[in-house]
């Protein structure tokens, strides 16, 4: 049911690669929040791809070391579906540098899971234009049924 305060909506999160071995005790905080995981895939990123997934960072002094944090190992992209779940998202993983997480959110991923303001364990699209914007990054739209149709009305 949809109303003002009510809004299903999609985001975009990722694990990344020092929080993948904690994969299970993120999704059962996932699961906890009432988070349905609607795709989900694990992927090795390369230096290209995470720089044009991180390029409004471009030019910053901790763009090549977040570079090399991210193609260290593999990631887990997921879209999850649910109630605000863009700024629902964000709030559970808590503020961008794990120490800060560990003193003001201590219940928060980036807390409980993370490191230090690199490596933070997992990430969250910022707005629903990011969200779109990275999920068709990482599951870009199947166009399996365009393909098709054309096919089987000439076959019909
Ligand atoms: P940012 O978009 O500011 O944070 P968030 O992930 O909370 O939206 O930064 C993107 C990522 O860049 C961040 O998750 C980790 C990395 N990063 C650093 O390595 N050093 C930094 O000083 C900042 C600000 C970010
Ligand atoms: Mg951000």
């Amino acid at each position: 049911r949809e109303s003002i305060t009510s809004r299903r909506q999609r985001t975009f999160a990722m694990i990344k690669p020092d929080a993948v071995g904690k994969l299970g005790e993120i999704l059962d905080v996932i699961e906890g929040r009432e988070f349905e995981i609607t795709q989900m895939k694990m992927v090795r990123l390369t230096q290209s791809q995470a720089a044009a997934f991180y390029r409004e960072h471009e030019g910053r002094k901790f763009f090549e070391a977040l570079l090399e944090y991210m193609t260290s190992g593999p990631v887990v992209a997921m879209e999850l579906t649910g109630q605000d779940a863009v700024s629902r998202w964000r709030a559970t993983l808590g503020p961008t540098d794990s120490s800060v997480a560990r003193t003001d959110t201590p219940n928060s991923i980036r807390a409980l899971f993370g490191t230090d303001k690199q490596a933070n364990a997992a990430h969250g699209s910022d707005s629903e234009l990011s969200a779109t914007r990275e999920i068709e990054f990482f599951f870009p739209s199947s166009k399996v049924v365009d393909e098709l149709l054309p096919q089987t009305t000439a076959i019909l």
